[in-house]
């Protein structure tokens, strides 16, 4: 009997050590998660990207490494999945070159990413930047990959790169895999604790309402101390009570419990005894995370021997789509 076919997973993770409880609860947990769903389950920290933006090449290279000790300290485990750094595959970059030819100038003139990182700076904006969704399909249809996760946020990317195979099939010949979004539920609820009508975010957040996953735990318990509730006191999710939802959601999570189970619990009880709960929660949840980045950070030649033997599997997966894609379009 066949069982039915395994998804081919793959993601981009941004090289910041600045990951934050959001990413940990939505992105990092499902990567986990993803590695034995998956077969393979593919993880890219997508360097390449990041030259899309004023940036120093020393510290993209430490950036990189933070990454990584990050989601290997978080359970990613390099024999259960292929986990490597975007430019040490050069199929990413030969890929997006090819694909460009099913690309046009419309489709990432319409990018509202795009369209908001450069605002009205637009022709000081690197090619890069105008480029980005074109590398970030071809780091996924280089592997036929059908399961892509990502945050709500890069859903117009994933279309394109939908339409780019789609495109590619039509005018080559069927070659290319049409990847599946797969949005994760949760980490898409995490909110800022001081602003909780927004997401929580290194970038667009407030610093003291960004829990990061690297925060000692006497700066988690400041930031969920002062974190915003609402007038009145009953710990119950609602829509007028973001902030009590947020701090609801975020320690059902950290239990893997659901609202109810933590509402009724805490039937009763004030906002202090409640926050203390869920700076506990996190606080368990984060730290042995935090003390294993510890371990694994400062060996750099062994992040560095993880880093190319998962490019070199990479690269193995990759190249017979390459192979594919190049005689499809007549070269070689
Ligand atoms: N653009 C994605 C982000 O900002 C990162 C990324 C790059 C990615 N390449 C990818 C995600 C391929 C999924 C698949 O989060």
């Amino acid at each position: 009997m066949s069982s039915p076919a395994k998804p081919i997973i793959f993601s981009g993770i941004q090289p910041t050590g600045r990951k934050h409880l959001g990413n940990y609860i939505g992105a990092i947990r499902q990567y986990v998660e993803g590695q034995d769903r998956g077969e393979p389950a593919i993880f890219c920290v997508v360097d390449l990207h990041s030259i899309s933006v004023a940036y120093d090449p020393a510290d993209l290279r430490e950036r990189v490494l933070d990454t990584a000790a990050i989601l290997l300290a978080a359970g990613l485990d390099p024999e259960r999945c292929v986990f490597f750094r975007q430019s040490d595959v050069a199929a990413h970059a030969e890929m997006t070159w090819l694909l460009s030819a099913v690309t046009s100038h419309g489709d990432l003139n319409r990018m509202t990413q795009f369209k908001e990182k450069t605002g009205s700076a637009r022709d000081l904006a690197s090619a890069a930047l105008f480029y980005y969704p074109v590398l970030m399909a071809a780091d996924v249809l280089v592997y036929r990959a059908t399961e892509v996760p990502v945050g709500d946020d890069q859903r117009q990317h994933v279309e394109l790169m939908r339409e780019i195979a789609r495109r590619f099939n039509e005018r080559f010949g069927e070659t290319l895999v049409i990847p599946d979004l797969k949005v994760p539920e949760v980490g898409a609820r995490i909110m800022d604790l001081q602003e909780p009508e927004r997401k929580m975010s290194t970038t667009g957040g407030t610093e003291s309402g960004t829990v990061l996953v690297l925060d000692d735990e006497k700066t988690i318990r400041k930031k969920v101390g002062s974190a915003v509730t609402d007038s009145g006191r009953e710990v119950v999710a609602s829509p007028d009570k973001p902030g009590v939802t947020n701090l609801i959601d975020i320690l059902a999570v950290a239990r893997g419990v659901g609202r109810a189970e933590i509402e009724r619990e805490f039937d009763g009880a004030g906002y202090g005894d409640f926050k203390g709960a869920v700076a506990d929660g996190v606080v368990e949840l984060l730290a042995p995370v935090r003390a294993r980045y510890a371990e694994l950070r400062p060996d750099e030649a062994a992040l560095e021997r993880v880093l190319l033997a998962g490019a070199e599997k990479a690269a193995t997966i990759a190249a017979p789509v390459l192979a594919d894609v190049r005689a499809r379009m007549g070269f070689g």
